[in-house]
């Protein structure tokens, strides 16, 4: 690290649904990491995070629900902070892009790059849902992808072959939102030519060969396509607005245009630092870490977000002037749960929340560790983070803290006994302790951090070692010093034990701070700049290196660092995967009422009971059932879109209400008299609505 002041940003997740595992190995846990590292190392560093609250994956879920896009950023931004919070996210700030101060200053960009004559304007026509009345940007509209012909490909992005899109290139537009054919209407809007920037970009990746292989390749094989013009305006009702002003000057009617939510969101991280500055009473010191310099900027992310870290947004500041450029995009590949792709609506995934209601912080905070996607997809699986916890945690590392402790509870008189005539065991251990802080700082450094925690653990394995190999349980008896020597090496390694795995285990570190009664240990939580006072403890990363603790020192309270965790506990993670997703199901909001209608509208239905006499599957239709229903005084044929819910045989002999005034409709080649009521929950299910009373009875 031979930089002095840090600031790193980890993606700002929307806030249309819980944190789960994907992102904590994507982008959060790595970045918390390097940042407690930093702070041990002494280093100036600012971690800034916030939720990413614009955009149409914000507005898609809120159609879903019924609601407006406000209720669901009210709704996840508390929550998402919160479980950050219990993750040990140690965030100086973590904000959101609907504040003033976010609005401003993406306002003030857009304006600043307008202003030089950056974008480009075009008058073009566009796909529009005149059902729904709005614009289809990007994921309100779905098609055939032209790449790779996945026929769910958004209007932005195919998630399957990674190519960005614009809603025209689709194949076969679908509108998300209705039925309705998407019809072609005019609308002008902002582009950032990335092309104009792509020799200063290329110039700038070329400095940096020492980044991940698995960013540089992807970056590069974009500038090898040649990098294309980028809407950066939309039509939608939800996002930071086009400035009038800058839509005025030219000639541009700006009502009802936001910027698209990939040029404000990584203005979001500028936003967060702001608000940080002015939380500290310091609204200036925002610059520092901008503008100059000497800042190391380290974007975490997944890589997913690549094209917009490594191009788009560096364009953007390129285009601003007096920006500093990343340092570092250290994006990892995707991590699988199980050995399957993690999927959100089929309930694959682990909820961070969810687990903070069984498990402690540090437990996942280890286990995912050893598994992160560095250098390609990874999967976690729960029976391995049982291994983790148990054989590494309790076994390695709780063990060897807990017999240091209660030997020396019981023949050092709770103190550190002194050192005297080490032998060479006790003298080569002692300089290998000396190599770790190195060892493990230089991996964290290198975001390497699967080897950091390899190399943490392997102090432990050290300490267990020395602790065997010494015998103090022999030699307390035939010839205590060197019993004394073992326990005064031990403690020695739990105290440099205690600052180097600050980062990774925050908490269990903390208990062994406690246990050893060490205090004065440097903070790897933010400091805040107005109190002098802290960020002034004396021990930091590198005093790790040698012996920490002071002959006579008196020790703490010895307790348990860690549990083993019991198969049953195992299995019941296992059979919440893919499970109905609870989550969702409680939070499904209602279908709003519809509109009043009068007695009269009413009275015209003619709702009458049946017996299902036949019910049968039609070939070529996934949806309806061929149902023959016995009305009393006739029969009737209906084609009912039920196929998804029952088995044909299932519904024979069902009593059922049917609407049996209903014009006849057409339906694959066939009549259909009438409709069956059934109750849709939340969920999308149906339910038959059985009822008593005759074959033709009239419900009213
Ligand atoms: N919300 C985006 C996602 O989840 C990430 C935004 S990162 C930032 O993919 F750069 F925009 F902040
Ligand atoms: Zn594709």
């Amino acid at each position: 690290m031979d930089f002095d002041r840090i600031l790193v940003t980890a993606a700002l997740p929307y806030a249309n649904g819980p944190i789960h595992l994907g992102h904590l190995a994507g982008a959060y846990l790595p970045a918390d990491l390097f940042c407690r590292y930093g702070r041990m190392k002494g280093k100036d560093v600012v971690f800034v995070c916030g939720s990413d609250e614009m955009g149409v994956a914000i507005m898609v879920r809120a159609r879903k629900e019924g609601v407006e896009p406000q209720d669901i950023v009210d709704r996840y931004h508390p929550q998402i902070k919160e479980a950050f919070k219990g993750f040990g996210m140690s965030f100086d700030i973590y904000s959101r892009t609907t504040t003033a101060v976010h609005a401003e200053t993406s306002q003030e960009f857009f304006r600043t790059l307008a202003g030089k004559g950056i974008f480009t304007t075009k008058k073009e026509r566009q796909l529009f849902d005149p059902k729904a009345g709005i614009f289809l940007a990007d994921r309100f509209v779905v098609g055939t992808c032209p790449t790779c012909g996945n026929e769910n490909a958004y209007g932005d992005q195919c998630e399957k072959c990674g190519s960005t899109l614009s809603p025209m290139e689709l194949l076969h537009p679908r509108s998300t939102l209705s039925d309705a054919t998407p019809e072609l209407r005019e609308t002008t809007h902002w582009y950032l030519p990335l092309g104009d920037f792509q020799t200063r970009l290329e110039n700038w990746i070329g400095q940096h060969p020492e980044w991940k292989p698995n960013v540089l390749g992807q970056v590069n094989s974009w500038l090898k396509d040649g990098l294309r013009e980028r809407a950066i305006t939309r039509d939608v009702p939800w996002g930071v607005p086009v400035p009038e002003d800058v839509a005025k000057s030219q000639g541009i009617d700006a009502s009802g245009k936001v910027i698209y939510v990939w040029f404000d969101a990584p203005i979001g991280y500028i936003s967060a630092t702001k608000e940080w500055a002015l939380e500290q009473g310091k609204p200036d010191e925002w610059k520092k870490y901008w503008k100059d310099e000497k800042t190391r900027l380290v974007h975490f992310i997944g890589k997913d977000n690549i094209v917009f870290h490594c191009l788009m947004f560096p364009a953007m500041l390129m285009a601003h002037e007096g920006y500093v450029l990343p340092e570092n995009v250290p994006a990892n590949e995707f991590l699988n749960i199980e050995g399957d792709k993690l999927s959100t609506s089929r309930n694959w995934a682990v909820w961070l929340h969810e687990y903070l209601e069984e498990f402690d912080a540090d437990l996942l905070r280890y286990a995912l560790a050893t598994m992160l996607p560095e250098t390609k997809d990874a999967d976690f699986n729960w029976t391995e983070f049982q291994t983790r916890i148990n054989s590494e945690l309790a076994d390695v590392l709780g063990n060897f803290v807990n017999r240091t402790m209660t030997f020396a509870a019981r023949f050092a008189d709770g103190k550190v006994p002194r050192l005297v005539n080490p032998n060479d065991i006790d003298k080569y251990t002692l300089k290998e302790l000396a190599t770790f802080p190195n060892r493990i700082g230089t991996a964290y450094d290198r975001y390497k951090n699967r080897e950091a925690v390899f190399e943490t653990m392997a102090l432990a394995r050290l300490g267990n070692k020395y602790f065997n190999d010494s015998e103090p349980w022999h030699t307390r008896k035939s010839n205590p010093q060197s019993c004394a020597n073992a326990i005064h090496i031990s403690l020695q390694i739990c105290a440099s034990l205690a600052v180097l795995l600050e980062p990774l285990l925050p908490d269990s570190a903390q208990k062994i701070r406690n246990m050893l009664n060490l205090a004065g240990v440097r903070s790897s939580m933010p400091k805040d700049i107005l109190d002098p006072t802290s960020g002034g403890s004396t021990i930091g990363w590198d005093d790790a290196v040698k012996p920490l603790l002071k002959e006579g020192h008196v020790l703490g309270e010895s307790s348990i660092l860690f549990t083993k965790i019991e198969d049953e506990v195992i299995e019941a993670q296992k059979a919440k995967l893919g499970a109905k997703p609870t989550q969702m199901e409680t939070e499904l909001a209602f279908a709003p009422l519809k509109d009043v209608i009068t007695y009269d509208d009413f009275a015209k239905l003619d709702f009458r009971m049946g017996t299902v006499l036949s019910a049968e599957a039609i070939p070529k239709s996934k949806k309806l059932l061929k149902l023959t229903i016995d009305l009393g005084f006739e029969k009737r044929q209906i084609l009912a879109g039920a196929a998804e819910h029952f088995e044909p045989e299932a519904m024979i002999g069902r009593r059922v209400a049917i609407v049996a005034n209903l014009a006849p409709r057409l339906m694959m080649g066939m009549e259909s008299q009438g409709m069956v009521l059934m109750a849709e929950g939340r969920d999308g299910q149906l339910a038959i609505m059985e009822s008593i009373g005759e074959d033709g009875a009239i419900i009213k």
